[in-house]
């Protein structure tokens, strides 16, 4: 395996991408993408049950973005969703949909009355470096709040209570404190354990 430096992070999304640097930086790595410069990425999402299957299928697509880039040493995706308990697999692999059609305002009103607020996030990473392959992922239990609360974060961050944290939604708290309680700060956790493991 290279020793591994630069990566670029296939993403569109500028929250994940932030959340990304802010974790893998300071352990050495750098992050590259084109969210942040000229071109969209548009890789296409399959339809699967599983992030695992939609992660996989994002890497395959990888390919064709890394073309010449010689100083890239690996090539990551993600793919994350929000789970509503009282919902089973909703919105799941269709969050970004979702979100975009109901709003967190909808996702309210679907949730009112409803004595079961349990939700989790969850994360998949995918690693390509040359030949090989290294899937990381990470949860998050919480619950869903009662109302909009906070200005940070992204996507159904205002809405989410992690559980091992105090009370605040995601949206609430720093970048610092949402990686130490995040499925992605815990993946992205797994996926340096991993790369140190290797060598
Ligand atoms: P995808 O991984 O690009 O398919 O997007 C999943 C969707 O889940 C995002 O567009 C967000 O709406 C939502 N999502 C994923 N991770 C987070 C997070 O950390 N906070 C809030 N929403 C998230």
């Amino acid at each position: 395996m290279v020793k591994l430096k630069r990566i670029l992070f296939l993403t569109s999304n500028e929250g994940k991408l932030r959340e990304a640097k802010h974790a893998l930086e300071p352990r050495g790595y750098e992050i590259v993408s084109f969210a942040d410069g000229t071109s969209k990425v548009q890789l296409v999402e399959v339809q699967a049950n599983d992030l695992v299957t939609v992660a996989l299928s994002k890497i395959e697509q990888a390919e064709s973005y890394v073309g010449n880039m010689h100083q890239i040493d690996g090539v990551m995706v993600e793919d994350a969703g929000f789970f509503i308990d009282a919902h089973p697999s909703f919105p799941g692999v269709y969050s970004a949909h979702i979100l975009k059609s109901l709003g967190l305002e909808g996702i309210l009103q679907l949730m009112r009355g409803q004595k079961e607020r349990g939700a989790e996030f969850q994360s998949t990473i995918v690693l390509q470096v040359k030949s090989e392959r290294i899937v990381a992922q990470g949860s998050c239990r919480g619950r869903i709040s009662e109302e909009i609360r906070g200005v940070g974060g992204f996507g159904y961050d205002p809405l989410f209570i992690p559980e091992d944290g105090d009370g605040r939604t995601f949206a609430e708290m720093t970048l610092n404190e949402k990686k130490a309680l995040s499925h992605r700060g815990h993946a992205m956790a797994r996926l340096v354990t991993l790369l140190e493991d290797l060598g």
